[in-house]
């Protein structure tokens, strides 16, 4: 295991080029494998709500489930920086609010930072979250929480104006004081401009080569959702395939008696054997 990251490691390897990587868990053994891989950064993220609840969008879940979650991955995470992803209207409502909740994300769940999507005043949520000694990372260009206000699942950014408004809004959220953003879905072109005039990090999904690091979904990138394949998921493998192959063995198996085997099976004397027919046969 290389060194615990944190957020000074996280900037010099911005200044050093060395690209970040960012992948979700949202469990124990998903934590303890991407650990194990030397992953950045482990976001608990909401995106929880599609790919492992079956929901259709992340705004249907809230603290209760995120931190439920956050636990689990916290008991597996031990280099990694771990952020916790803060849910629909758990920050949007109420300034003190916000704050109770990043704590609650920091305190109960042992996360190191939480990560924020952009909505109308998010500067000073960030502000007051940050000013409570809470570290917050920053989402910008799609953020599915508000995708219906964006015009749906759509790139960002597309035009000039749109594409200025972004690069205002990472300027914005960099001068509050954020450790790093996540640019989801916006064009390469943007995705560079932004890199190149902000010190903190900028971590693409859907942003193309020019971030300093890259972001994915785990169980995109594992074959493991097969609702939807946004074009910017890259599958490593298809583990659904896999899953599927290994579990109809297993039900072949049974039904032929096949499974359980002698290895897989615990063994008695046969002098305790005996003795047990007897004592049923005199019974
Ligand atoms: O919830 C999530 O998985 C995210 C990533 C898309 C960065 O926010």
């Amino acid at each position: 295991m290389t060194d615990k990251v944190s957020i000074e490691s996280l900037l010099k390897k911005k200044s050093d080029r060395i690209p970040i990587t960012l992948l979700t868990a949202y469990d124990y053994p998903m934590g303890s494998i991407l650990d194990s891989c030397d992953i950045d950064i482990i976001l608990v993220g909401d995106s929880v709500a599609n790919v492992v609840l079956g929901l259709e969008s992340t705004t249907s879940i809230g603290m209760y489930e995120m931190l439920h979650h956050a636990k689990a991955v916290r008991r597996a995470v031990k280099r990694a920086l771990l952020v916790g992803d803060m849910p629909y209207e758990s920050y949007q409502l109420d300034q003190k609010d916000s704050v109770k909740n990043a704590r609650r994300f920091m305190d109960e769940a042992g996360c190191e930072a939480v990560k924020l999507e952009w909505f109308d005043s998010c500067c000073q949520t960030t502000a007051d979250i940050i000013n409570a000694g809470i570290p917050v990372m920053g989402h910008i260009g799609l953020t599915p929480q508000t995708a219906d206000k964006l015009g749906g699942f759509k790139v960002q950014g597309k035009d000039a104006q749109a594409a200025r408004k972004l690069i205002d809004e990472a300027l914005l959220l960099e001068k509050t004081g954020i450790f790093a953003i996540v640019l989801e879905c916006i064009p390469d072109a943007l995705a560079g401009i932004i890199t190149e005039k902000l010190k903190i990090p900028t971590i693409g999904i859907g942003a193309g080569p020019r971030c300093d690091g890259q972001a994915l979904v785990t169980h995109d990138l594992l074959g493991l959702f097969e609702k939807h394949r946004p074009k910017f998921v890259k599958e490593y493998v298809n583990l659904s395939e896999e899953m599927r192959k290994a579990i109809s063995a297993y039900r072949s198996e049974v039904e032929e008696r096949i499974f359980p085997s002698k290895e897989h099976s615990y063994t008695m004397k046969d002098s305790e054997v005996q003795k047990l027919k007897g004592a049923a046969t005199q019974k």
